[in-house]
């Protein structure tokens, strides 16, 4: 476990599509006065976008929870929300039950979980049918043999 540098977690709104991707947008402004690769917050403010926008559209409430440490990122993104009766069709690339409104505006091609997995470099989903969904992804900062 790296020394952890910072830490700021930020507050999700089921159904704002007003404010969706604000999260994102804070979480790549703050990494891009780190000193770190551009691939490497490539990568997390798309963890962190995909995960915020299936707050937006699928939960109630949540939150994405960024943790820089010296060898790490760490995003958190918990919602209180209906959760996932099955991971394992949710993470499988084209499964969307966005409705039509969503797909109008350009989401809802179930790619988001996929992208979220490929991005990681350790990658964890759980989820409570009636209370809500946890996600967790780990990037790491330096490749190691
Ligand atoms: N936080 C969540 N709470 C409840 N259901 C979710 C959540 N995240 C994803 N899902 C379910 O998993 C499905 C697949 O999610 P994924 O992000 O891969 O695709 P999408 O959101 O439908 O489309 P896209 O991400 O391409 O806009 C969703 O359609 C939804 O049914
Ligand atoms: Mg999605």
């Amino acid at each position: 476990m790296g020394q952890e540098l910072l830490r700021k977690t930020y507050q999700v709104h089921g159904r704002n599509f007003d404010k969706a991707g604000e999260a994102a947008s804070a979480i790549k402004q703050l990494l891009k006065e780190l000193w770190l690769e551009a691939t490497i917050v490539h990568r997390v403010v798309v963890v962190a976008f995909e995960a915020e926008m299936n707050v937006v559209m699928y939960a109630n409430e949540g939150t994405v929870t960024l943790v820089v440490t010296d060898d790490d990122i760490q995003l958190e993104i918990s919602d209180q929300g209906p959760g996932i009766e099955d991971i394992a069709l949710a993470l499988t690339e084209g499964y969307s039950t966005a409705t039509s409104e969503m797909r109008e505006m350009g989401f809802g091609f179930g790619m988001g979980l996929p992208n979220i997995r490929k991005n990681s470099d350790l990658f964890h989903i759980h989820s409570v049918v009636g209370t809500g969904t946890l996600v967790s992804s780990v990037i790491r900062l330096n490749a190691r043999a």
